[in-house]
């Protein structure tokens, strides 16, 4: 989704913006532009197209100098992709230059408003009734101008503006969208996320809504919107660097896959005391009231992070006997939910920025819920709007398609069902020191499962140019189908589809014909046999048949199917952290194989800010 960043101070500014714009290739976008003070005029250059379209663009021309400037990567929304789409969106008399994430809601309204007043306008967006706002309503005084911009438009915005007639300013608002200000020694930033400027500064103040930043080479000044300052607090973000660079690995999504045993180390270790699970760090803590009192969980989520929501509701209504309700947040909203005080709400999100998730955990709120969030992201809005957060400790992910982030919100699931479960006697202690041996031996067997990198590489090269994947499994395996087809489909572009293996026979059996690949998940005892019957079902009409399951199932699994990949066991709520393992490395080396953008999948973003 849209990136934003904005420099001010004594370095030029363009280098910077572009560099910072790399860094936030990652979100997904169409077109790049940037625009700088340089002197007395606001000098904008956009592309269409990849980043190197529009540092090729700025090298064929006079160079780009000035210590003030905002980019921006369009992920777009109103109006194609295109130039003139593209940001930093001028006013008409060329004084205001804006870029925006979001999407002011109330743009038509407005636009025909200013187009009766004879204000043009050159582009489709929603945007430029923020640019053209400008340009009428300053007097001057850019804190009052902006003030009544905002106070005009509704929707979600985080807009970063420069003005001609203000050299020694960079100004940023937002609403119900991420912006942070990056304080630096005699430079400032703003960005969307911290990836951008990092590697320039860790010192990063974050914008609540409505808050206007006015940001001189040597100050932040943060005002509300009764122009009262306030003052903020600077947090110090504690980030490798390295962490968000590519390590000699050839795609993110690769290394990613790769840091997932020290990932889920991260995630599990710290909250392991005694040989108990202990969210005290966290500050996190249930009453034995607390949990009598809940009547239903409902897990918020979107993506992958909804899979892990499917995955939790099979753990929970099995451990818990509670019943659990996963809604797809976009969803929720809009579907009269039956949530009160007596109900947990789970949003999970890697980003932690998720319109969908944030505005459906709002409304889960306003109805009395105790929010309890897993994110990756610290201090995000989905973070701090929960009443209480469990980190997952994955470290930046840059990836388009999640993989460790998917990982370690499985363990935060497991570490919670299994403390709700001792907390509320429903396994006694032996059952939970077995449950925390096996927490604490997760890594290594992740580990182990990520040496079969070279099988599956080669496995992929049989199903490359195929077209269409179905993906069965039954219970967990199933909610585990849904992410491998996920992650095939959105990097690899082969249409896939999950099918609970009983289902198929309802009705998509239809669609198997010879030579279709199915991926057979059986990797739960209990229901192998039943999986046996299933692979039998469709490989009797042609479907080639790649099963995963577990060593003991080996020889069973191979006399029925075409190919086998073969995991270790751990128990059975923990087989999904092994089962996406393979679905994983299946996925990237069918995208690899086929040439595909695998960390910046077309039409893709990683932080979807609006609804
Ligand atoms: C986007 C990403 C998905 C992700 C989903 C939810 O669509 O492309 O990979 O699962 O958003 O994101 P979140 O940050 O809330 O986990």
């Amino acid at each position: 989704m849209c990136g934003i960043i904005g420099y001010i101070g004594y370095d030029n500014a363009t280098p910077l913006l572009i560099e910072g714009l790399k860094k936030l290739e990652y979100r997904g976008y169409d077109s790049a532009g940037v625009a700088v003070h340089t002197e007395h005029s606001l000098e904008v250059v956009k592309a269409k197209g990849k980043l190197c379209a529009l540092s090729e663009k700025l090298q064929q021309m006079p160079q780009l100098v000035g210590n003030l400037g905002i980019a921006h990567t369009r992920w777009a929304t109103h109006g194609e992709p295109s130039e003139q789409n593209s940001h930093p969106i001028l006013s008409a008399s060329g004084k205001f230059a804006v870029v925006h994430n979001g999407i002011i809601e109330n743009y038509i309204a407005i636009k025909d408003e200013l187009l009766k007043k004879g204000v043009k306008f050159s582009s489709d967006t929603d945007t430029e009734v923020v640019a053209q706002l400008l340009d009428i309503y300053y007097d001057g005084d850019v804190l009052s101008t902006v003030i009544k911009v905002i106070s005009k438009i509704e929707g979600s915005y985080a807009l970063g503006i420069i003005c001609a007639q203000r050299p020694d300013e960079l100004i940023a608002v937002k609403k119900a969208s991420p912006l942070i200000v990056g304080v630096g020694k005699g430079e400032n930033f703003i960005a969307s996320d911290a990836t951008a400027i990092v590697s320039r500064t860790k010192d990063i103040i974050r914008l609540e809504d409505e808050e206007i930043a006015i940001i001189r080479a040597g100050s932040v000044k943060i005002y509300d919107k009764a122009k009262n300052e306030i003052s903020k607090e600077i947090v110090h973000i504690d980030w490798d660097v390295a962490a968000a660079e590519k390590a000699g690995y050839e795609h993110f999504m690769l290394k990613e896959i790769m840091e997932q045993p020290t990932a889920i180390m991260n995630t599990i270790k710290p909250r392991i005391k005694d040989g108990k699970i202990d969210f005290e760090q966290d500050g996190v803590s249930f009453s034995m009231a607390d949990l009598k009192n809940i009547n239903k969980i409902c897990i918020l989520a979107c993506g992958s992070a909804y899979h892990v929501g499917c995955v939790a509701k099979y753990i929970f209504e099995k451990i818990l006997r509670k019943p659990v309700e996963v809604a797809v947040a976009s969803e929720f909203r809009y579907m009269n939910p039956i949530v009160d005080g007596n109900t947990l709400v789970v949003a999970i999100s890697q980003s932690g920025e998720t319109a969908d998730t944030l505005a459906a955990m709002k409304e889960a709120k306003a109805l009395g819920a105790r929010v309890l969030s897993i994110v990756n992201v610290v201090g995000s809005s989905i973070a701090t709007c929960s009443d209480n957060v469990l980190y997952t400790w994955a470290g930046p992910e840059i990836a388009v398609a999640t993989t460790k982030a998917y990982s370690t919100q499985l363990c935060v699931v497991y570490m919670l069902a299994i403390y709700m479960a001792k907390k509320l006697s429903r396994i006694n202690s032996a059952q939970h020191a077995a449950f925390v041996e096996d927490l604490l031996n997760l890594p290594s067997k992740v580990e182990k499962v990520l040496t079969a990198q070279e099988l599956i590489k080669s496995l992929a090269k049989n199903f490359y140019d195929c077209k269409n994947v179905f993906f069965i499994g039954r219970n967990t395996d199933y909610s585990v189908s849904l992410e491998g087809s996920l992650k095939l489909k959105e990097i690899s572009y082969i249409h896939s589809e999950a099918y609970p293996a009983g289902e198929l026979k309802h009705g998509t059996i239809s669609l198997i014909e010879e030579g279709t690949l199915v991926v057979a998940l059986a990797t739960n005892d209990a229901l192998f046999e039943k999986m046996i019957s299933n692979i039998k079902e469709v490989k009797a009409r042609g479907a080639t048949v790649l099963t995963l399951t577990t060593e003991m199932h080996r020889a069973e699994a191979e006399s029925v199917s075409d190919y086998c990949i073969c995991i270790p066991k751990t128990s059975d709520m923990m087989m999904p952290s092994l089962a996406v393992l393979p679905l994983q490395l299946f996925a990237y080396y069918i995208a690899y194989l086929k040439g595909c953008d695998i960390d910046k999948p077309r039409n893709l973003a990683k932080s979807v800010t609006v609804e």
